[in-house]
């Protein structure tokens, strides 16, 4: 009866762990080397896939905003029903889209301790005025799991984001009440133009998983 035992001690210890850091202790990440090819690979691909995102992202707004009511584009954005791409035979393997943020709408979209990681990294280039990379690519380590290869990209508030994050004030009446009605924790305004709104993840399993 040993096993058992030490499985539930070792549940009792992941949560204890968990309730004071967001990142469970078994998860170790790291920033990959661009110059590395088979990083440079990922990196190629992941972008190709983000601005194809990206782009979705603009004309799915544009879209609903001009041919469905506001309720309905609050219910629908953005993109929830994006499946990763198909695998390919021997390729890297795309596990997961997120879009995430330091301050964010939908708790399922808040970033975990590698996210976080990536956020911090953004954020420290923009506040001390400089350029952030276009891409980051981080290798995430998990016991008993295959190697995940997290591509990020940054992404910005334009003008007609601004109906539903900017400021609060300037919300129309019909947005801010569907807001307060759908996301009661919303801290996904207050935005300006050309603001830093957060990152695209995408999430790859090398064929070798390694
Ligand atoms: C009609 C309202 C509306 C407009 C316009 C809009 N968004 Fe959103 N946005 C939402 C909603 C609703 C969510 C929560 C989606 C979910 O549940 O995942 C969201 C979530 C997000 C997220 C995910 C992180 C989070 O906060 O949960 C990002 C990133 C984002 N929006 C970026 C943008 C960008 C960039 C634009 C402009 C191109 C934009 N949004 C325009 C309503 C809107």
């Amino acid at each position: 009866m040993k096993t058992p035992l030490r499985l539930l001690l070792a549940c009792g210890l992941a949560g204890a762990l968990s309730a004071q850091d967001t990142q469970p202790a078994e998860v170790k990440f790291s920033w990959a080397d661009l110059a590395e090819p088979a990083v440079a690979e990922l990196a190629k691909s992941g972008e190709r896939l983000i601005d194809r995102i990206g782009g979705s992202l603009m004309v799915e707004v544009e879209r609903m905003l001009g041919t469905q009511g506001l309720e309905t584009a609050v219910q629908t954005l953005h993109l929830r029903h994006l499946n990763p791409p198909r695998p390919v035979e021997g390729k890297p393997r795309v596990t997961e889209i997120k879009r995430t943020s330091f301050r964010v709408r939908n708790p399922r979209n808040a970033p975990d301790a590698a996210d976080l990681a990536a956020l911090e990294m953004i954020r420290g280039f923009l506040n001390s005025g400089e350029q952030p990379p276009k891409l980051l690519v981080q290798k995430v380590e998990r016991a008993d799991a295959p190697v995940e290869w997290r591509v990020y990209r940054p992404i910005s508030v334009g003008p007609n984001c601004l109906l539903c994050h900017g400021p609060v004030e300037s919300l129309q009446p019909q947005v801010r009440y569907l807001l307060e009605r759908y996301y009661p924790e919303d801290k996904a305004t207050g935005y300006n133009a050309y603001d830093w709104r957060g990152l695209i993840r995408v999430s790859y399993e090398r064929p070798d998983k390694s």
